[in-house]
């Protein structure tokens, strides 16, 4: 059985801790988490799948419910900065605490060593673990009545698009669950930016709701990706190399200015949509007769990543038989938004 509670918008929007701490939802919420069990919760990126990162036997039920492979490891989520001393005995670098006092909470995750208290499940073996404090009202008033650091992928099946709306969860994971708290549509749309520090050197291990563009703004720091560079070794995101946010329907992803050339590709199925933003449709480059759904504008990454994810498993109800997705520029969340979509499609790109 799954129950499903909604959040009144309202009270979400007065984003006062107390008030939401009084809330059914969360105070139901926060004691099936003391008592080892599993519960969806919203964040400003995705909704996330929760239990008590220190519960080894609450780990793994996550992990059964998401078909979620054992080698992945979880984000771990906390209310209050110093949670970070229960996961980790080394002192936090400064490089690290500077980011944290900037960026906290909201969608930034940083990777630091971890103490004995954190059972290997929960990480997958690794001697690191990631952590975030995240800024949905919801979820801060679940983690802080729950006093606990709570493990937290998204609430999605494995492999599937990440959901952004209570509904999305409740597909995937209907009787899977005793508790979906409903607090709406996510803000951001996208996860976070999974970072690792070392001498003021920022390495992004998976882009998301931070762009580098805000993170290389922070003075001395300097930032590199890792994308792309571990396609056959141990990659030191284990997520990384999995095909990941995908719908069922094959997904291919093609330059704006090829659109109108692939009519061999296209000759293979039946009924395709083209995925393409609002100034891309204004050329005409698409027949109107053409199946469109259109993403948003170019000009506006932060509206395409909002909708991103939802779209997708909109396309997936419909009977189209391919996805053709325009390549988006890669500034800002586009970066995230790309990297989404490359680890969606089918790898038949078109330059
Ligand atoms: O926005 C988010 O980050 C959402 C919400 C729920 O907070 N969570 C999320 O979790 O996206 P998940 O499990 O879907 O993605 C976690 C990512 C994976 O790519 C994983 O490999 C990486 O974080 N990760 C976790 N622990 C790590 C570690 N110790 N070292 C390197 N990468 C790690
Ligand atoms: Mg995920």
């Amino acid at each position: 059985m799954t129950e499903v509670i909604k959040i009144k918008k309202k009270i979400i929007e007065n984003n006062n801790l107390k008030e939401l701490m009084e809330e059914e939802a969360i105070k139901r919420g926060a004691e099936l988490l003391k008592q080892g069990e599993i519960v969806a919760f919203p964040t400003e990126t995705v909704y996330g799948l929760g239990a008590d990162a220190t519960n080894a036997a609450a780990v793994k039920k996550i992990f059964t419910a998401k078909g979620r492979p054992q080698d992945n490891p979880l984000i771990i989520h906390i209310a209050e900065r110093n949670q970070l001393k229960t996961l980790s005995d080394r002192e936090i670098a400064n490089d690290v605490l500077n980011l944290i006092s900037k960026f906290w909470p909201g969608p930034l995750t940083v990777v630091i060593s971890k103490n004995k208290k954190i059972p290997a499940v929960t990480t997958a073996g690794l001697d690191t673990v990631a952590v975030r404090m995240p800024s949905h009202p919801v979820a801060l008033a679940l983690l802080k009545l729950s006093s606990l650091p709570v493990a937290a992928p998204s609430a999605n099946s494995s492999g599937y698009p990440s959901p952004t709306r209570a509904e999305h969860v409740y597909e995937d994971l209907k009787g899977k669950v005793p508790l979906i708290i409903d607090g709406g549509q996510c803000s951001v749309g996208v996860e976070s930016t999974v970072i690792t520090v070392k001498n003021n050197k920022i390495e992004v291990l998976r882009p998301g709701g931070i762009s580098p563009e805000r993170l290389a703004e922070v003075p001395g720091y300097s930032v590199y990706f890792i994308d792309g560079k571990y396609k056959n070794s141990s990659p030191p995101s284990p997520g990384m190399k999995y095909r990941h946010y995908s719908p069922r329907t094959p997904l291919i992803l093609v330059d704006r200015k090829q659109l109108d050339k692939i009519d061999d590709l296209l000759k293979d199925y039946t009924n395709p949509v083209f995925l393409i933003t609002e100034e891309t449709k204004k050329t005409g480059i698409i027949s109107s007769s053409k199946n469109i759904i259109e993403l948003g504008s170019r000009k506006n990454l932060k509206q395409i990543a909002y909708k991103l994810f939802d779209l997708l498993r909109e396309i997936d109800k419909s009977d189209y038989d391919l996805i053709i997705a325009e390549k988006l520029p890669e500034n800002g969340l586009g970066k995230a938004i790309m990297n989404r979509l490359h680890r969606a499609s089918i790898k038949k790109h078109i330059n």
